[in-house]
């Protein structure tokens, strides 16, 4: 940017047009854009891990996870409401996903897995007063057709159950969930949704007049992802819907994350397997990691580095938290603040 600036002066002296004050201008306008510039991606980091923090902090005392178990339909579906709910948020987990992810293992729900993001945005809509109901897809992965039909009976069935009617229903789905969210939408009335790290299938369907005001969070480090939720944002823009995206960056580890994350997981643990990584060079001297965590080959440098893990099922948790700092593909609750807002201000 100096060079660029220096460059530019050059030519404007030998034309010799301007007058000291003015280039002593230009150079301060260049020195403040800099620092302002270098400000802002200094920040970015601390601004993040602040707002983790801060997320994590406040529910340890709010709000408690606190499950409802049930099958239908062949599937099994997992519930929470809180106290005077406003809104009903049905999730879809992406391919592999299950309801049980969303929260974590108690006597109530003895094969819960609690995976770290999944059940922060169950207590993050909690937080919020959202009633949240969470269904398991029948396959790996979510398909577009009957399936369609047997979830949006379970989500009216169960409405009605609760007597929730009157409440706004909104939708998040991740990957195959996202996928699933957007076709969901021409099934069933959503006052919005968010697609997480997904396109939607916009491309295959008849997109009515109604369809609900859509919200794309997304990972641009995902660049085939990136160019067609830009395709998108243009095709519905222009059918009047409201549209908006949240793009979801890189972040830094540190020696605490894990810990302050993984319910389980204990700082002492944290820090060495931070060491470990960069012993390794799957992340860089900053911390970021170098690849996607499903793409490294840690749990062999596990054995070798001899961290016992409390928990075998811990590596799942972990992975999903390099996998989010590496942001290509993975689901978020970072964002949570911003998508509950936009779930609150859609609700007419
Ligand atoms: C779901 O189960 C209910 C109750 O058994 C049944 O009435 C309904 O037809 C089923 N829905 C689908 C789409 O199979």
């Amino acid at each position: 940017m100096f060079n660029r600036g220096n460059r530019m002066l050059k030519q404007r002296n030998d034309a010799q047009s301007i007058r000291m004050p003015v280039i002593t201008t230009f150079l301060i306008l260049i020195c403040v854009l800099v620092w302002v510039l270098y400000r802002e991606t200094g920040e970015k980091p601390d601004s993040l891990s602040g707002l983790m923090k801060e997320n994590l902090n406040s529910f340890r005392s709010s709000v408690k996870l606190d499950p409802t178990v049930e099958f239908r339909n062949g599937t099994d579906l997992i519930w929470q409401i809180p106290d005077s709910p406003k809104a009903i948020l049905f999730l879809a987990h992406g391919c592999n996903g299950k309801a049980a992810n969303f929260w974590d293992r108690s006597p109530k729900c003895p094969n819960c897995v609690g995976l770290p993001e999944e059940r922060l945005i169950v207590l993050n809509a909690l937080a919020r007063r959202f009633a949240v109901l969470v269904v398991s897809s029948a396959e790996r992965c979510w398909s577009f057709e009957e399936e369609r039909l047997i979830v949006k009976d379970i989500i009216e069935w169960w409405v009605v159950k609760q007597k929730l009617q009157s409440l706004p229903l909104v939708a998040l789905g991740a990957s195959s969930g996202g996928y699933f969210v957007s076709v969901l939408a021409t099934d069933l009335r959503f006052s919005s949704i968010t697609i997480m790290i997904a396109e939607g299938l916009f491309d295959q369907m008849d997109i009515p007049k109604s369809y609900p005001p859509t919200l794309f969070v997304h990972m641009p480090k995902d660049k085939r992802r990136r160019v067609i939720i830009e395709r998108y944002l243009t095709l519905l823009k222009g059918k009047g819907i409201d549209v908006a995206e949240i793009k979801c960056m890189e972040f830094a580890l540190s020696p605490n994350l894990l810990a302050d994350r993984i319910p389980g997981l204990d700082l002492a643990t944290s820090v060495r397997l931070y060491n470990l990584f960069k012993e390794k060079g799957f992340i860089d001297t900053k911390g970021f990691m170098r690849n996607d965590g499903r793409a490294i080959k840690w749990k062999a440098a596990l054995k070798e580095g001899e961290i016992i893990l409390p928990d075998k099922s811990i590596v799942n948790h972990i992975q999903e938290e390099m996998n989010l700092a590496f942001a290509y593909h993975e689901m978020t609750s970072l964002q949570s603040e911003h998508i509950f807002n936009w779930f609150e201000t859609h609700m007419s």
